[in-house]
């Protein structure tokens, strides 16, 4: 079979990561980031065009402030660092949630990036940020009702923050917790869901292409037979 566009990954077990090295939770997130550039790196090499990362939920601002700021510094970081990286290597930076709320710094910091990489093409990195799968949900069906547009799939999906984004074909979540967490419920319908034990900061590449090439064997029949 052949290579899948899209890769949506749950990056979860960085906290778990840190305290199991008797270190803060916060270096776990900073652990976690390193992955992050090896995990685009395989995705490249594997001929992914959309790779999509939950790194903030609506639900992680009830942590504690000094672990919301921090993640908020490394994103920041993380911007800074890679974006001549995203401009040159053909990346497009791209995010997916409601911002609104996030510290002005930040969100000009994404804007810019964004704006930046628009016309690039090799891949396409949406980072989920202030991301809630019902709330995206919600105000897709508002907008339509807003609008007087009928109620149908392809309305509904082209009006989610994935829109013009095929549905991922493999999920990924490691951290050995078996749920989705409020990401891309809709989108994930038909998506093959891998959980891995792994928590993220000792995810590798080998990780990811074994998980890709266990899905291009698998056969998959959308509900038919095959
Ligand atoms: C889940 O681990 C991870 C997060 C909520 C944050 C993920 C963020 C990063 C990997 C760094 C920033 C990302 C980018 C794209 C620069 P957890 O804290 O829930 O782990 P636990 O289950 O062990 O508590």
């Amino acid at each position: 079979m052949s290579s899948p566009k899209h890769v949506a990954v749950i990056m979860d077990g960085n906290g778990r990561w840190g305290l199991k090295k008797n270190r803060t939770r916060n270096y776990g997130h900073s652990e976690g980031v390193k992955v992050v550039e090896k995990i685009i790196e395989a995705a490249v090499e594997n001929q992914i065009k959309f790779l999509t990362l939950y790194a903030f939920s609506t639900d992680n601002w009830k942590r504690p402030n000094k672990e919301v700021k921090f993640l908020f510094h490394l994103l920041e970081k993380y911007i800074d660092n890679q974006l001549d990286k995203f401009i040159n290597k053909n990346i497009k930076l791209n995010i997916i949630g409601n911002i609104g709320k996030f510290p002005k710094f930040l969100k000009n910091k994404l804007k810019k990036a964004q704006n930046l990489t628009k016309n690039n093409n090799k891949i396409q990195i949406n980072i989920a940020l202030n991301y809630g799968s019902k709330e995206e949900i919600i105000q897709s069906f508002t907008k339509l009702i807003k609008l007087s547009i009928r109620i149908n799939e392809r309305n509904v999906s082209d009006n989610l923050y994935t829109k013009g984004i095929p549905d991922p074909e493999i999920l990924i979540r490691t951290g050995n917790r078996f749920r989705l967490s409020n990401f891309l419920l809709w989108q994930s319908s038909y998506t093959e869901i891998f959980f891995i034990k792994k928590l993220w900061p000792d995810f590798n590449k080998n990780d990811f292409k074994k998980i890709i090439l266990k899905f291009k064997r698998m056969r998959r029949n959308f509900g038919g037979i095959k």
